[in-house]
Order: C-alpha cells, then structure tokens, then sequence
C-alpha cells in the first residue's frame, strides 16, 4: 500500500514546533516559574525544595549511592577525591524486571519486595561488611516533597511505575526498614535526591557555570539553582535547587495523539509535557501516528525509542533497517516510498521533543536573567535520548539559536554521563 499523502502531511503537521509556538512555550514556562514562586499551588509543575544548594568541589570521603529511577537499579561505593576528582570503587546493577522471575514496579508488586531488593543490592555492594560505617546518598527519580535533605515522600508514581505501597511514604524509611530487615545496621542514608538534581551536583562538583541540570531519557525533569530560595539549615548559599517536575508542565498545546495517548496511559491528566518529549512515551505517539497512517485501529505497543533512533539512522539505499522493524513490530511490509514516511514521521517526533525541552530551558534561563543578562553557563544532561538519540543534540542548539539569538553563544548543554550516581554520594558528603 502506499500511505495517503494528505493524511501524513497533516500527521507531520501535528508534530510541527515553529520557533513562534516555541518562544511561547518558553515564556509560559517562566511565567510558570514565577508564579510557583510565589505560590507553588498556581504552578503547573511541583516545583519542590530540594535543600541542597551546588557543592564546593573540595567534598571528600567514601560514601554509598543508590541509584533508583528507572527499571535498572544502581549501587555504588565511591571515592570522593575532592577537586572534582572521584572514582568507583564497586559497583552493583541489576533490573527491576526480569521476564519470567520477578518484576517489582508492576501492578501487584509491593514495597517490601522492592525495598528488600534495594537492600540486597546494597549488600552486595558492601560485600557483607556488617562493620564499616557508611553514609548513603539515594537518587530516586520520582516527584518527592521534604522538608529537610533526608526525608522524601513520594507524592506519586510516573513512569508507569505501579509498586504498592510506596505512594505517601517516607522512602528512606523504607529503606531503612529493610536494611534492618537484613541484619545491615551500619548503612546510614543521610540524603535523598532527586536524579536532576544528582546531575547538577555531579556537574557542578567538576566545573563551575553550571546552574541547570536535567535528565533526558526514559523520563524527563529538570532543575534549577534559584538564588533567591534559602534554607534555615544554610544549605544552598547561592540558593537552594529546586527539583520542577517540569514533566508535569501543562502550558502547551498537545496534538490529538498526545491527547488520545494520555487518556490511555496509567496516570491520565499526569506529566503531560513527560508525555510529549520523553524516550518512554516518543514511541507510544509513534506507534499511534502508524496505526493511523495504515488505517488500523491498533495501538502498536510495542515499538521503543530505541527503535525509533535506528529508524533514523539507517542510510542505507533501501531503508533495510526501518523495512525490518516495520515487519517484525508492525507486521508490514512497507514499500520504499512508505518507509521513507515513516522515517520521517520518526525525526518529526523527536525533533518536536528536541526543541519543547529546548524551550523549557530557555525559560529558565530568562527567569535567572529576570530581564537583565543572561550568564555563560552550560545546561548539564543525562540520559539516554540526549546522548544517543540522533537529530537530539542538533536540534537543541538549533532551538537555543533561534530563541536566544546571539545570547546563544554563551549557553551550551554537556553531557554528564552517569551523574545521577555520583550526585548521590556528593548529597551524602554534603550532608554529613
Ligand atoms: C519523574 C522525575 C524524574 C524524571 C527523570 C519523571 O518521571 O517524575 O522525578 O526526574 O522522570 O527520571
């Protein structure tokens, strides 16, 4: 079959972003900004204190970070050498999921089972030392309200994340319970911080000029240093970090995929913006716009972002990669003209997502100029869509040029691989 031109001209046209619509969004997110500055409920998104401020860079000593916010969980023991210097000393990583043996994020998974896991895994990393003392940052990338450095409550699962048991709850009290449950009464968690924020502690710990940080990945958030929030404990003196859950941003326009996948998801109404831009739910939209484009009243689930980057990146004459992926995820065998089409319908939802993240940077960088001159600074991000998916990176600088103009020259974004563990262990340091 060949696809219908008008309809996948009018597909392509849903997933359009216009420099126009984009300094628009931009300006609806500072303006979001400033409104949860005064008063958080008139925000769109959660805008929640992180209390913790950036690292000096001279942090020191050995402490344990546990690394949770995706279906792999990390646990690592790190040195921390001062000057931005720090090394691994051991390292443990396992899935959440394991078809056919265990899965603790589904429906009908319990905190216990997840948090028993945890302290396994913790364990192993301190190899059954039941002498030592350690000190324990947590990165766990899911909305938390604290009200001091340690104690967060999940507010809700994202992510289609399901676990019983853990919503409103304190989770390093979890933690705690199940380290107890397994005999380890030396590990001490002192901090809890969201993976964003891990990512602008990592960063910031190496380099100066880095106020933003944000994670691009299966899931998407960003945070931010506010100068003017400040904490009774002195943390933060340049400000504390706020953790925005910008994933939640509501002041844009979705397209009636974004809408029709929204209704189905497992939290409707939730992370809207999450739902536009990250590599969890890219491939939800793809896999719609396809059913439409055949005619079929299908919802093709299972395509990834992963297949969507090797989408995009095959060259070759005939597509041999995207014909493949179509055969065996779609179960068509598309001519070349077709293939061509879905190629593009692939770049067209991750450039669009290139560009609205762009955009929400951007109105972070006009709320810390508040009018005046914006800074030199580098956006600091992790995650696996910002690092390998392709036309990502290009289209972000593409984006900052054309809302920032010449101002463009003083902001980049770098990749800070890995910085949602280590961000851990520096919250650790910073809090003992
Ligand atoms: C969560 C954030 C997290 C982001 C990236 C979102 O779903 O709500 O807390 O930072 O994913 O992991």
């Amino acid at each position: 079959m060949a696809f219908d031109e008008r309809k996948f001209q009018d597909i392509m046209g849903e997933f359009s972003a216009t420099t126009e619509y984009l300094r628009e969004v931009a300006q609806n997110f500072r303006q979001d900004l400033q409104l949860g500055l005064k008063d958080v409920s008139s925000s769109s998104m959660r805008m929640l204190k992180s209390y913790v401020g950036l690292p000096t860079g001279k942090e020191t000593g050995e402490y344990l970070a546990l690394d949770f916010g995706g279906t792999n969980v990390r646990v690592l023991r790190y040195k921390l050498e001062g000057d931005g210097h720090s090394k691994v000393i051991r390292y443990v990583a396992e899935p959440l999921i394991r078809e056919g043996e265990y899965n603790y994020v589904g429906k009908g998974s319990t905190q216990v089972q997840m948090f028993d896991f945890f302290a396994k895994l913790i364990d192993d990393t301190i190899e059954g030392d039941r002498d030592t003392k350690f000190y324990l940052g947590h990165t766990f990338s899911f909305p938390s309200s604290q009200d001091d450095l340690n104690n967060a409550k999940l507010i809700v699962w994202t992510k289609e994340f399901a676990t019983e048991g853990v919503e409103g709850e304190v989770v390093n009290d979890l933690l705690l319970a199940a380290l107890k449950r397994r005999g380890i009464n030396n590990v001490k968690p002192v901090a809890v911080i969201n993976d964003t924020v891990a990512v602008l502690l990592s960063a910031a710990y190496k380099h100066s000029d880095i106020f933003i940080g944000s994670i691009y990945a299966t899931g998407h958030n960003t945070c931010y240093l506010e100068p003017t929030i400040h904490d009774a404990k002195g943390f933060g003196k340049g400000g504390m970090i706020l953790n925005l859950e910008c994933g939640n941003f509501m002041k844009l326009t979705p397209n009636r995929f974004d809408t029709a996948f929204d209704q189905k998801s497992e939290k409707p109404g939730e992370q809207r913006f999450e739902k536009m831009v990250s590599g969890r739910y890219m491939c939800e939209l793809f896999g719609m716009a396809i059913a439409e484009l055949l005619d079929e009243d299908k919802h093709y689930d299972g395509l990834t972002s992963v297949d969507m980057s090797m989408i995009i990146s095959d060259v070759s004459a005939d597509l041999e990669k995207v014909a493949e992926i179509m055969s065996n995820k779609v179960g068509h065998n598309l001519e070349l003209g077709d293939l061509k089409k879905i190629q593009e319908l692939a770049s067209a939802i991750v450039i669009r997502s290139a560009r609205l993240v762009t955009a929400s940077y951007v109105g972070i960088i006009w709320q810390r100029a508040s009018g005046g001159t914006i800074q030199p600074q580098h956006i600091a991000v992790d995650g696996s869509v910002y690092e390998k998916m392709p036309l990502v990176q290009e289209n972000i600088n593409r984006a900052l040029s054309e809302l920032l103009g010449e101002d463009a020259a003083k902001v980049d974004t770098i990749l800070d691989n890995g910085g949602s563990g280590i961000g851990a262990a520096i919250a650790a340091a910073m809090a003992v």
